[in-house]
């Protein structure tokens, strides 16, 4: 199928179960790592995901979704808001809630979503919750939700 995607997903979920034990506390909750690495959302984008989404977010055809006037839609449906979390590539990324958080809340309105301000932003401690539940089947998860995107309303001239 597409080899090197899957092989690195895998390396991904790896880190994922320590990502979540480590972020576990005593109470049972979850505490989210507020270290920040002190880059821009921008250059975190650039050095951790558009080596596969594109530098425009346009994906890799076959590969890679396009997140050009389309992620944001994720925002509209049950499990969205948690799925763009959940997704290998934001939730396995060495990014820290913090860190994460604050580039999902430039990236949605970058890629054509609602501007900053418009939507409800991610918090650092939304993204640890989302973090520590592991999503199981990512394409069937993805496929279900896109169903449930409600229609666009038709675009003025
Ligand atoms: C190894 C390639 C790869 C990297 C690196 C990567 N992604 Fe992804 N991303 C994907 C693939 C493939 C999908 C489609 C869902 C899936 O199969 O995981 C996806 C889906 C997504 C989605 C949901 C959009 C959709 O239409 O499914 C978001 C949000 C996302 N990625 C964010 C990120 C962020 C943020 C980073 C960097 C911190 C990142 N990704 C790094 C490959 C990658």
């Amino acid at each position: 199928m597409r080899p090197r995607l899957l092989l690195a997903a895998s390396l991904f979920c790896a880190t994922a179960v320590v990502v979540a034990q480590a972020g576990a506390t005593a109470s049972g909750g979850t505490a989210p790592n507020m270290a920040s690495n002190g880059r821009k959302p921008h250059v975190n984008y650039m050095t951790e995901c558009q080596g596969c989404h594109m530098p425009d977010g346009r994906g890799i055809a076959g590969h890679v979704p396009s997140m050009k006037g389309e992620v944001y839609r994720f925002l509209d449906v049950p499990g969205g808001r948690a799925f763009l979390v959940q997704v290998p590539g934001s939730a396995n990324s060495k990014l820290s809630d913090a860190d994460l958080s604050s580039l999902l809340n430039w990236l949605i309105p970058k890629m054509g979503g609602p501007a900053e301000g418009a939507f409800k932003p991610y918090t650092p401690e939304e993204v640890a919750a989302y973090r520590a539940r592991r999503m199981v089947d990512v394409v069937n998860t993805r496929a279900a939700l896109i169903t449930r995107f409600p229609a666009e309303a038709p675009k003025a001239n």
